[in-house]
């Protein structure tokens, strides 16, 4: 896509991740999701990358994302909330584009209920982070432009 100039990130958000800091406090902590955007975009003109940020509650959403992203982007940053765990539809559509993508996860959720703990979508990324609260983020965006820089 970009050869000299910036490399193209996007971060996407699945259902419920915009919920982050209210719900669940106890899994995902206390940080709101504007601070974690906040911090993906800090963390971005750190690594001098361009990055836009999505959210949605729907699966077709992502889906149409994903497919947009096709020719305009260098890499995926994707946290798919539940449907790491059954969209096969989201994982075809990142297969199906062939954009090196990573995986994040707020929790660690090999460390919850056995559901959890697969992914369906994973096996199509380049890797997963998992268990680092917003953190996840940044670790995904340093491992993803480090992937697509090499
Ligand atoms: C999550 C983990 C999923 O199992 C869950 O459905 C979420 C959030 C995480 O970031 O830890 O919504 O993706």
């Amino acid at each position: 896509m970009s050869s000299g100039e910036k490399k193209r990130i996007l971060v996407i958000h699945g259902p419920n991740i915009n919920m982050i800091g209210i719900r669940e406090k106890g899994v995902y902590g206390t940080e709101s999701f504007d601070s974690i955007n906040e911090r993906i975009k800090q963390e971005a003109l750190q690594l001098d990358i361009d990055i836009e940020i999505f959210q949605s509650n729907h699966e077709g959403a992502i889906i149409d994302k994903i497919q947009q992203a096709l020719g305009n982007v260098d890499g995926i940053v994707i946290n798919p909330g539940a449907h790491t765990h059954y969209s096969i539809a989201i994982r075809d559509a990142v297969k199906g584009v062939n954009i090196p993508t990573v995986e994040v996860h707020l929790s660690n959720v090999h460390a919850r209920e056995e559901f959890r703990a697969k992914s369906v979508i994973a096996p199509v990324c380049v890797g997963q982070i998992s268990g680092f609260g917003g953190d996840s983020y940044l670790l995904g965006l340093r491992a993803i432009n480090k992937k697509i820089s090499e």
